[in-house]
């Protein structure tokens, strides 16, 4: 821990917790979820030619089946909340894990399209769930020093899916001699791909057994005894918890279990607080952050690189991505989330005008001059970096813990969902935009990463360090 962060710490939660390495178990159990959430959304990547080929279909409805799941995110983050605060945050975490194993059997043995993209949207829905719960849990169970560090496992998990499903793809594509419908154990490779998932889906559900409860949730059911067991091993000596518990209570008392209605408030329909947490959600997206993650490899074959160096490029970038989160990591609880939010969408406005100058020289013809796909090239990993070092990090940390306790569960879920629909809208129209003009669609990303910069100066506040109970 460092000083800077014991020094913004009320007395006695900055305590270094007497199992610290037990709430980095517990926080690594958690963010399987967000491990399953990067290997599920982006998995089917290496899949689509395959599933093409297999059912005959165009770009169009291809994109279709693809964005489809992206709903069933939507779906499963605005459930999840409400779920977790009727029967615990635990238990969500296994449903969600159940779903995943479910859909990644059903996506690997098809009987048809229609079947595929149903259970690609059961496996949308176990995201989502993912997606919400894994900051929220994480939150609960952090003591404030260590929150943003430890919220940022959540993301670090995420980034890492991408990479490994990248990874495993490629494994499982060589081993079928290059070839998405070559057979493999009886299937075609785009199978294996999407059903390898049961693994991490079924260590996800084990792991969630040997975890426990958040403190809040037992609490808020009345289970005093049990809650102050927990917070005793993730708070540590040092802490008083007869004033922790009367602390969470009095946090609590206007607890009822938070609904959708508890988010309402004002001419402004939500409450201003939730505005800001789906308004975080959906400049994360709208810099077009998945653009890179969802289509890297065709936006450098259409800008004239040959496709095994765009499968390195894509890899690359994945890297650049894990690199990033970790310096995030390292920096979001020194200097805090609002510094890391503007230093990185500054870059980000950089990197993404760099590369709308880049593609401006794309021919008819799909090539870029050797000095400008260079230029494009470092602009699209600079990008990366720059928003891993922050809003990839910063957004989740932010939704696990900016809520006050009584609507976090429920505010979480429809931040997280607006981020999963404004997700979709740019990953169905990146296809269409770019056709029409990419360089123009990279200064339309430059816009939204710009337009970030005043919204978050005029409306988000500093966190770092606060205790849960003090958000509101
Ligand atoms: C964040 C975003 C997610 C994106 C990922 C990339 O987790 O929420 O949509 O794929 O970062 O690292």
């Amino acid at each position: 821990m460092t000083s800077t962060a014991s020094a913004q710490v009320p007395e006695g939660r900055g305590a270094q917790p007497d199992h610290l390495g037990h709430v980095i178990f517990i926080t690594a159990a958690a963010a399987m979820g967000g491990f399953l959430f990067g290997y599920d959304s982006s998995v089917i990547n290496g899949a689509v030619e395959g599933i093409r080929g297999k059912y005959h279909i165009g770009s169009g409805e291809l994109a279709q089946v693809i964005a489809i799941a992206l709903i069933g995110c939507a779906i499963g983050a605005a459930t999840a909340g409400r779920i977790a605060d009727r029967i615990g945050r635990i238990r969500v975490m296994q449903i969600s894990a159940v779903l995943f194993t479910v859909s990644a059997v059903g996506s690997a043995l098809p009987f048809a399209l229609w079947d595929l993209a149903f259970w690609r949207v059961l496996g949308g829905i176990a995201i989502g769930m993912a997606s919400v719960i894994g900051p929220a849990y994480i939150a609960e169970v952090s003591p404030p020093a260590y929150r943003g560090r430890l919220g940022s496992f959540q993301q670090a998990a995420i980034v890492v899916g991408i990479a490994v499903s990248q990874l495993v793809n490629w494994g499982i594509l060589n081993l079928a001699d290059g070839d998405q419908r070559g057979k493999l154990i009886g299937l075609e490779a785009w199978q294996v791909m999407l059903g390898v998932m049961v693994v991490p889906a079924v260590l996800y559900g084990l792991l969630s057994f040997a975890i426990p409860e958040s403190p809040r949730f037992l609490i808020s059911a009345g289970k005093i005894g049990k809650a102050k067991a927990v917070l005793a091993d993730v708070e540590g000596g040092g802490v008083d918890l007869d004033t922790r518990v009367a602390e969470i209570e009095q946090a609590m008392r206007s607890e009822h279990k938070s609904t959708f209605k508890d988010l309402l408030g004002g001419r402004a329909g939500f409450l201003p607080i939730v505005w800001i947490g789906i308004g975080l959600s959906i400049f994360q997206q709208l810099v077009g952050i998945n653009v890179a993650f969802y289509y890297s490899a065709t936006l450098w074959q259409s800008v004239g690189i040959d496709p095994s160096a765009s499968f390195f490029y894509s890899f690359t970038t994945s890297i650049i991505n894990i690199i990033g989160t970790v310096i995030a990591m390292i920096f979001v609880d020194r200097i805090g989330r609002r510094p890391l939010a503007l230093i990185g969408s500054t870059g980000m406005v950089i990197g993404l005008a760099l590369e709308a100058w880049a593609f401006s020289a794309k021919t008819a013809g799909g090539t870029l001059p050797h000095a400008q796909g260079v230029v494009a090239l470092i602009a699209a990993h600079c990008f990366v970096l720059f928003f891993a070092l922050s809003w990839g990090v910063v957004v989740w940390v932010f939704l696990g813990e900016m809520f006050p306790n009584r609507i976090r569960a429920a505010a979480l879920g429809v931040a997280a969902s607006a981020q999963w629909i404004a997700n979709w809208a740019i990953t169905a129209s990146f296809p269409s935009l770019s056709d029409w003009n990419l360089s123009a669609t990279y200064i339309i990303y430059m816009a939204f990463a710009l337009l970030s910069i005043p919204f978050v100066l005029k409306f988000v506040k500093e966190t770092k360090g606060k205790a849960l109970e003090e958000m509101g």
